[in-house]
């Protein structure tokens, strides 16, 4: 697998990071009531182990100058120190606070099955199967979005960015806009950490590894896919 086949093969994978029920989630359509429901199972299922999940990749991996991109991005999730000011779980938690819901109850979430599913998937890609495995589905899986080819394609749709205002929680549940502060500091970095991210991969994961790679992301993407379709069963949707 080549360099170019191993980029397009990751690509493709994120291309189809893209749920039916996910419109219904920035357009307003779930009610306020069942909200909570994403949150606490995005909470439990990887925004509050995140920073370990960065972790598990850094420790595996025997390329110093990798290892720094990686410890860079564990500090700033851990402690905000670089440019958020505090740790990404903990402001993650700002989302439900300022919705007013009762965030006692992201203290023990009980994953729905696919959300189980999608974790246990996670680990078991991220703990052991190297570093190349661990920092794909971390730093480019659950970190990127289906938008990640504009990031080398000017011609390919970029992420959109409505205005803070116009962000759906904000626009639609009556968030307040100082409660965005998660979005805020991801998007002050975000162009230049999601290029260094896939640099990271495309220079240093071995010719040798590039075919698992790829599969491990494509496993990661059928788990998160099943796991999006329990929150929008809970959160009262019905596929069209
Ligand atoms: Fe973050």
């Amino acid at each position: 697998m080549t360099r170019d086949e191993f980029k397009d093969g990751l690509l493709q994978v994120m291309t189809q990071k893209e749920h039916w029920a996910w419109p219904a989630f920035t357009s307003g359509k779930v009610e306020k009531a069942r909200l909570h429901v994403h949150l606490e199972q995005e909470y439990a299922v990887f925004v509050r182990d995140f920073p370990v999940l960065v972790g598990r990749a850094f420790v595996q991996c025997p390329i110093p100058e990798v290892r720094r991109e990686l410890a860079e991005n564990l500090y700033e999730e851990e402690t905000g120190g670089l440019h958020a000011g505090k740790p990404h779980p903990e402001l993650f938690l700002e989302y439900p606070k300022g919705l007013g819901f009762d965030v006692r109850r992201f203290a023990d979430v009980i994953l729905l099955p696919g959300a189980k599913h999608y974790r246990d998937t996670i680990d078991a890609l991220t703990i052991s199967r190297g570093w190349a495995i661990a920092a794909a589905v971390v730093t480019l899986f659950i970190e990127g979005t289906p938008h990640e080819r504009s990031l080398f394609d000017p011609k390919a749709p970029p992420r959109p960015e409505p205005a803070l205002g116009d962000h759906p929680l904000a626009k639609h549940y009556g968030l307040p806009l100082e409660s965005l502060a998660l979005t805020k500091a991801h998007r002050g970095v975000e162009g230049e950490h999601r290029l260094s991210a896939w640099k990271v991969m495309l220079d240093h994961v071995l010719e040798v590894e590039r075919p698992a790679t790829v599969d491990a992301m494509q496993q990661t993407l059928r788990a998160w896919l099943r796991y999006r379709d329990d929150v929008a069963e809970a959160c009262g949707l019905v596929k069209p």
